[in-house]
Order: structure tokens, then sequence, then C-alpha cells
């Protein structure tokens, strides 16, 4: 039951300082003061304004002085060939030749100015693309299975109702004005690649007495108080989830409660307040209807993030999933995988581990294909460290990183990779530079946080807390934070000895998480430590 009381607008609006700017001037009309936004110097700049640029996709780069990230939304990830060379054309032109792909499947861009973002704006559109609700208060990128329609194993396409999705919500005005960020996944992949678990809104594909539908996931995501998502205890039709998931915003955006505080302002916590089964009566209130009972959330029949090669469901077509080192690829090289792809009709696919994935290469262009893109910097054969570990862009570009991200995310890669060479392929290394979790450490086998710690004499420290036990799928959980404050300096050694000790020590067919999960607090710390190692891993 709610445990919250009920809020008066005006008390919202004495408390809240975004909801008050937004009422004051709704963000999006800024677009209509671009000239005074473009010739005001940018420490003259109302902080309000920048709140508000939020909705245009844009946050203020690191060191605050006047150029600005910019997130271009790809819904699932699919973007066509001249989509990218889009992108890649912007980021050599305005961006300094940057790019980086992001955990939600965009690409972001840094060192924009304000006022060359109006011809941006009017480029992306040209190839059906935008960075409107990138940020701010809206639904964000809708994302999914990077390989919807075209793999194999799917079990059915859910690419059409992605776009119905991302056509209604994206700059509707209607659903732009939400207490907080809105993430939504849909896909109807075997593998769950899209971590439903971690987003407010998962529509899981399933097919039921032989129709395709979803079961619902609501209140998942990450930040200083990470949630799995929960089952809803629902199965839904594909004409129902556009209303269903209209229904589920327009129950929490109704809400005040959930608008007094900004930290308190996600889905998840209106979960926590009403429970799965409260909170679905409001939906099928909303609704008008009930909806049909699901005792179980479907879990994936294994783990799969589509890397490698694989053949389409067309005939004569594969896909091909290249590790992206560090997420971090040039407008030079976005530019060049667009020629490629264009060249044979395919497009490209982003991932949430911050790879890229060509579709729709010709089976007889296969081993050409494979060889230019190693050319122009993505080779298929690197690592598979490269590819399963991710890292927020922390610094230099995030003005809340306390440390190092990218650097750091390749310091430890180098090391591991030296150690155990492809042994450690897979592991799934998420690091971030503070405890927003844009690179969700709470999740990944080894996550990485960002903090600071002090030294023999008092002083700050760069350090790392080292989470351990989390993961997605069918081992899903929040990791916890077994090691804290570890010196930063330290942390590549302390990995290596934890992965090392796994290694040794593992059961048949036993994971890193799981042997993690068996494995006590005290002994994991003593293995890190490098101190003497126990016989029995045993908790
Ligand atoms: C300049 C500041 C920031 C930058 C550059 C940044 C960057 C990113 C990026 C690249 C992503 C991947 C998602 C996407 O593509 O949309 C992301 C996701 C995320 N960000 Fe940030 N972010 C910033 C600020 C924040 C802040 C202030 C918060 C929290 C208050 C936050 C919390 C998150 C969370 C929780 C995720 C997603 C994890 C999930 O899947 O649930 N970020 N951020
Ligand atoms: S995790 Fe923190 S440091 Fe990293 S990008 Fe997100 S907000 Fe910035």
């Amino acid at each position: 039951m709610p445990r919250k009381e009920p809020q008066s607008w005006e008390m919202v609006l004495k408390r809240n300082s975004v909801e008050r700017l937004k009422h004051e001037l709704f963000p999006t009309e800024l677009a209509g003061q671009w000239n005074r936004l473009a010739e005001t110097s940018y420490e003259k700049l109302p902080e309000e304004d920048i709140v508000r640029l939020q909705w245009f996709g844009m946050y203020h780069d690191k060191p605050k002085i006047g150029t600005f990230m910019m997130r271009v939304k790809i819904p699932s990830g699919i973007l066509s060939a001249d989509g990218l060379r889009a992108i890649g054309e912007i980021s050599e032109t305005y961006g300094r030749d940057q790019g980086e792909l992001t955990t939600r499947q965009n690409f972001q861009l840094h060192y924009i100015t304000l006022d060359k973002f109006p011809e941006i704006l009017e480029r992306l559109k040209r190839v059906g693309l935008t960075t409107m609700g990138g940020c701010g208060d809206v639904v964000r990128n809708i994302t999914g299975c990077p390989v919807a329609g075209v793999d194999h194993d799917e079990l059915f396409d859910v690419t059409p109702l992605i776009a119905e999705a991302a056509g209604f919500f994206y700059g509707n005005r209607e659903y732009s004005d939400l207490p907080r960020k809105h993430k939504i996944t849909i896909a109807a992949c075997r593998y769950h690649c899209n971590a439903p678990e971690i987003n407010c809104v998962a529509l899981i594909g399933m097919v039921r007495d032989g129709r395709e539908g979803f079961a619902v996931r609501v209140g998942g995501g990450q930040s200083s108080t990470p949630r799995l998502a929960r089952h809803l205890g629902v199965f839904i039709t594909r004409e129902q989830a556009m209303p269903v998931m209209r229904a589920i915003i327009d129950v929490w955006k109704g809400t005040t409660e959930y608008r007094i505080s900004r930290v308190k302002a996600r889905l998840k916590f209106m979960i926590d307040d009403y429970g799965p089964a409260e909170f679905r009566k409001l939906v099928e209130a909303r609704l008008g209807y009930a909806l049909e009972d699901l005792a179980e959330t479907p879990l994936p029949d294994d783990e799969s993030d589509h890397m490698g090669i694989s053949a389409q469901k067309q005939d004569g077509r594969h896909y091909a999933g290249f590790p992206v080192y560090l997420g971090l690829m040039s407008g030079r090289q976005m530019r060049a995988i667009a020629d490629l792809v264009g060249s044979f009709g395919g497009d490209i696919r982003l991932t949430r581990r911050q790879n890229f994935i060509i579709t729709g290469i010709p089976t007889a262009q296969l081993d050409d294909v494979i060889a230019k893109v190693g050319e122009i910097g993505f080779p298929l054969s690197a690592n598979g460290l490269y590819a399963s570990s991710i890292g927020c862009i922390g610094d230099p570009h995030c003005n809340y990183a306390v440390t190092p991200t990218k650097t750091k995310l390749a310091t430890i890669i180098e090391r591991l990779v030296a150690e155990f060479g492809e042994q450690v392929g897979g592991l799934k290394l998420n690091l971030d530079g503070c405890p927003h979790a844009c690179a969700q450490h709470w999740t990944g086998d080894i996550g990485l946080q960002g903090t600071t710690g002090r030294g023999p004499n008092g002083e700050p420290l760069e350090a790392f807390d080292i989470i351990l036990r989390g993961g997605l799928g069918r081992d899903a959980a929040i990791g916890k934070p077994v090691l804290r404050r570890v010196p930063s300096a330290m942390v590549e050694d302390q990995v290596t000895r934890l992965f090392g000790a796994y290694l040794e020590r593992r059961q048949a067919g036993e994971s890193f998480t799981r042997f993690c999960v068996r494995t006590s607090d005290a002994e994991l710390t003593s293995i890190a430590n490098g101190n003497a190692i126990g016989a029995d891993a045993a908790a």
C-alpha cells in the first residue's frame, strides 16, 4: 500500500527546483530562443537554461567552459549507414573527431557548442535521427536487442513495435514532463541481452498458447539505489503493448508525491512503496480493463551479446559483432564503417556493452568485410574482454567523476589480458567514476565504482569500491561492495588475484559470479589482498 502522502503542486514547486524551472519555461520552448542562448557567453547562461538543455540531449562537458556532451537517440541501437555517416561527419566537424557508444545504445559526442546545435539537429533530422529527449525527464532512448529482426533465434520481430513506441514517445509533450527520466526496453531475444532487469519498464517477448506477447517488469534501475525490476504478474498481447506502456507512465506521472525530491522521483520508488500487485491495479484502473495473469517472469535461455559471426534469418546474409575497445569510436572511423556498410546495403547495430554489430553482410563477402573492419580499427579477433568490459565516460568528460574511467579501464584490461589471455574473455567488467552507475557497476561480474579514499597521512586518495556477486539473466542480482575504497594503484592487482583464484578453484561450468557467491566476504578479501589463500573457498 502507498506509504507516501499526496503532495500539493505548490509544495512540489517550492521544494523541487527542476519542477519549478519546467513550470516557468518548459525546456523544449528554449528552441524559440536559440539566438539568445548562442549569443550569451557561457558564464552568463542561467543555470536553469543549462538544465533545460538536457531536453535537447545536451549536458555540459567537463570542465564547464562552454561545450556540451550531445546524445543521439538510436531506438534498439538500429542505425542506417546514412545515420552513422551523419554522426561521423558531425563528430569530425564539430566534436573533435570523437564519439562513444553508450550502455543504452546511443552515440554520444562532446565539445558541441550552442551556436552549431541547430544545424547539427537539422543534419540529424535528414537521416531520421534526433537528440531530443536524450536527457531530461522524458522517455529516454528505447533499448532492445540489437539484432531484432535479423536474428535466427529471436522469438518474433519487435522492430515494428519499437518504431511505433519511439514514434509516439519521442518528442511527445504529454510524455516530456515526467517526474524524472524513464527507461523502456522491448525485446523478444531468447538471451535477454537488453537487460530487462535494470529498466523502468521492460517488455519481455514470449509466446503463450501460440500468441505472441510480453511479460512486463517494472521499477528496475541502477544509480545509488539499485533495483532489479519486478514482475508485474501479467501477460500482454502485442496490441496491448502501447496502451500498457502509456498507462504505466500515466499512473506514475499523475502522482505528485514522486516529484517532491529528485532523488526519489524514479518509478522504482513507487514500485517499492506500492508493490507490483497494487501498482498493477492502478494500471488496470487506468486502462479500464483487467490484464491476463502470468505467474512467473520468463528467464533467458542462455547468455549472449551477439558478438562474432552468425547467420541471419534472411537467406544469404550474416551479421558480425565487433568489439569496440573502451566503447570509443572516432568520426573518421564512423564514416569509414558507414561507407563499407552502405556498399552492400546493411546496417549498424549498437549494443548495450558499447560494441557494434554489422548486419546484412552477403555471405560471400564476409571475410572481406571482416578484414576491412579490422583495418578501420575493430579486429574481430580482439580479446573477448574488449567486448565484455564497459566503462562510463567519467573523467575527462563528466563533472561527477572522482576517478579516471576509460583510461583506468584500459590499464585493468591490459593487465588481465597479459595475465590470462583468452581465458578472461567474456568477463563482465563494469567501471564507473561515481555512484550514478552509468556503466552499471552493480550488475557486472566485477563492478568498480570510483570513490575517494584516505592515504597514510589522511590525504585524499583516488580509490575504487569493488563490487562482486552482481549479474543479470538467470543469476540476476545487485552486487555487494565486498572491498571498499581500494586505492586506485592497487586495483589491477586485486582484480587479477580475484580472477586468478577463480580460474584455480572454479568447479565445472561455474561462472565467476557463482564462484563469488559461494565464497565468503572474508575469503574474497583475503584473496584480493594477496594474503594466504585458504584451500577451502566455500562460505
Ligand atoms: C555529465 C553527466 C553524465 C554523463 C556524461 C552520463 C552519461 C551516461 C551514459 C552515456 C549513459 C548510458 C545511457 C544512455 O546512453 O542514455 C548513462 C546512463 C545512466 N546514467 Fe548517466 N551520465 C551523466 C549523469 C548522470 C547522472 C547525474 C545520473 C544520476 C543521477 C546518471 C545516472 C545514470 C544511470 C543510472 C544510467 C543507466 C544505467 C541503467 O541502465 O539503469 N547519469 N549515463
Ligand atoms: S557514472 Fe558518474 S562519472 Fe560516470 S558518466 Fe555517470 S555520472 Fe559521470
